[in-house]
């Protein structure tokens, strides 16, 4: 392997100048007005992997945003690897936090900043600079490899999902490699064997036809505001236990050994606190922090609004107000079976003088794989060898709803392979990836090729 690694670190500054091309391109995929950005994102993407040497490299259209697939079958007898990512990236709101415009990559010390450094356009761009690194050396790959990349992560993977069920032969591959979770912490190396999967919800509750004067009325009439709520606080019990009837039913329960493998991690729960600018922590009663966000289902409301917001003071009770909830779900919760559970006792709650409309907007499973898995070894194995040190295994609070399909469509095992820090604002103002992670996933990732084709 020396002579592809030797190729990884002498490349160095071009593979993150060609990064920071991939991260000017603003691929929103949720917001209408970036469309156009979405096509030249899929482009750069189908460039970069024609370019390090893939071949039958196409861009799919969909109904939705466009994806790519490439492959590379030059090794028959040998196994086949799907490596999978998303060129998607978040909305950038609020922008007056950003301290250098998202869409212009700035690197301040060890770190790129720019939406999508590391959720997931620098993670991905590992795998195609690790596989040119290899062709650009040896003229060949040690194993026969299929790109799949693409760009409705972030809005549910709708489309996805159709060409995964309409292309299962294109697809066929043993393991799936996808760099788009985290490492335990800077520096250690890891492999994520849990996701959490989502059942996502809405709630509008609406009492009078229109909005009324809350002196004329008030009193007499139901508040929608108040009402909702109400209904929130009887979600959750003073223990942090989900009311909802049946919702534990299928929750898988942390053994002995994974509980003693959670605590012998290295993880101090006043420094975490601390990060996120919080003196104490709350959750379920009888779970450690990384118990509750890995392995046990949560509830929260993300966003609650109706009636006056402005600023000064109105005096209204409102028609409505609603509120968006997520609930996040751990083996073997299905989110559909969670989503009428859910709508069933809103039901049950709801008081008879409002009425109340319950929208489901979308859901994912949770997946566990094997720690005994031939894909988790070779990635722990790659691991050890980029890092020189020896990996460790973790479950994960957040989702990536298609890797579940992989597994039930392809029967093949998922290799959760990340190299993010969760301190790397995915998602927010500031989202950065660190440029030596980023160099040493692009060795991790040949490492794996070379380890699973053995
Ligand atoms: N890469 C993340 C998932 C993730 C988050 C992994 C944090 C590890 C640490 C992914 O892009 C994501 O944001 N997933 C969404 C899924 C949703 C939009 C269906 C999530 O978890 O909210
Ligand atoms: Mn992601
Ligand atoms: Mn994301």
């Amino acid at each position: 392997m020396k002579e592809v690694i030797d190729y990884i670190d002498s490349n160095k500054s071009r593979y993150v100048e060609e990064l920071k091309e991939f991260l000017r391109i603003p691929s929103i995929s949720t917001l209408q007005e970036n469309i156009k950005d979405m096509q030249q994102g899929a482009q750069f993407v189908a460039d970069k992997l024609k370019n390090a040497g893939m071949n039958r490299v196409e861009i799919f259209q969909t109904k939705g945003h466009p994806l790519i697939y490439g492959e590379w079958l030059g090794a028959p007898g040998k196994p086949t690897v799907l490596i999978y990512g998303h060129y998607d990236v978040q909305p950038v709101d609020p922008i007056e936090l950003w301290s250098s415009p998202p869409f212009e990559p700035t690197i301040v010390g060890d770190n790129i900043f720019a939406r999508g450094a590391t959720d997931d356009k620098g993670q991905m761009y590992m795998h195609v600079k690790s596989v040119e690194s290899f062709f650009k050396t040896r003229g060949s790959l040690p194993l026969n490899v299929k790109f799949l990349i693409e760009g409705e992560e972030e809005i549910g993977s709708e489309n996805l999902s159709i060409f995964l069920k309409n292309n299962t032969d294109l697809l066929k591959c043993d393991a799936v490699l996808i760099s788009d979770t985290a490492l335990f912490a800077p520096g250690v190396p890891t492999i994520t064997y849990g996701l959490r999967g989502l059942c996502y919800m809405e709630i509008e509750v609406t009492g009078p036809s229109r909005d009324l004067h809350s002196g004329t009325f008030g009193g007499g009439v139901p508040n929608p505001i108040n009402v909702l709520t109400k209904m929130i606080s009887e979600l959750i019990d003073k223990n942090g236990r989900i009311k909802i009837d049946g919702f534990y039913d299928d929750v898988l329960k942390l053994s002995k050994q994974e509980r003693d493998n959670f605590k012998a991690l290295k993880f101090s729960e006043k420094q975490w606190a601390q990060a996120i600018g919080l003196k104490h922590l709350t959750g379920e009663k009888g779970y450690t922090t990384l118990e509750r966000i890995w392995a046990r289902p949560t509830l929260d409301c993300n966003g609650i609004w109706g009636g006056f917001i402005e600023k000064g003071a109105k005096t209204v009770i409102p028609s409505k107000a609603s509120v968006k909830i997520s609930m996040r779900l751990v083996p073997h919760q299905e989110p559909k079976k969670i989503e009428k559970l859910f709508t069933k006792y809103i039901k049950k709650i709801a008081p008879k003088e409002v009425s109340v409309k319950i929208t489901g907007l979308h859901g994912g499973y949770p997946v566990i794989t094997p720690l005994g898995d031939k894909g988790t070894i070779a990635g722990a194995k790659a691991m050890n060898l980029a890092f020189g040190k020896k990996t460790i295994f973790m479950r994960e609070g957040g989702s990536i709803p298609i890797v579940v399909e992989f597994a039930e469509k392809l029967n093949a095992s998922p290799v959760l392979m990340g190299l993010g820090l969760n301190t790397e604002n995915l998602h927010s103002p500031n989202e950065h990836f660190n440029l030596n992670h980023f160099q040493l996933g692009i060795k991790s990732s040949a490492y794996f090729l070379d380890e699973y084709s053995k």
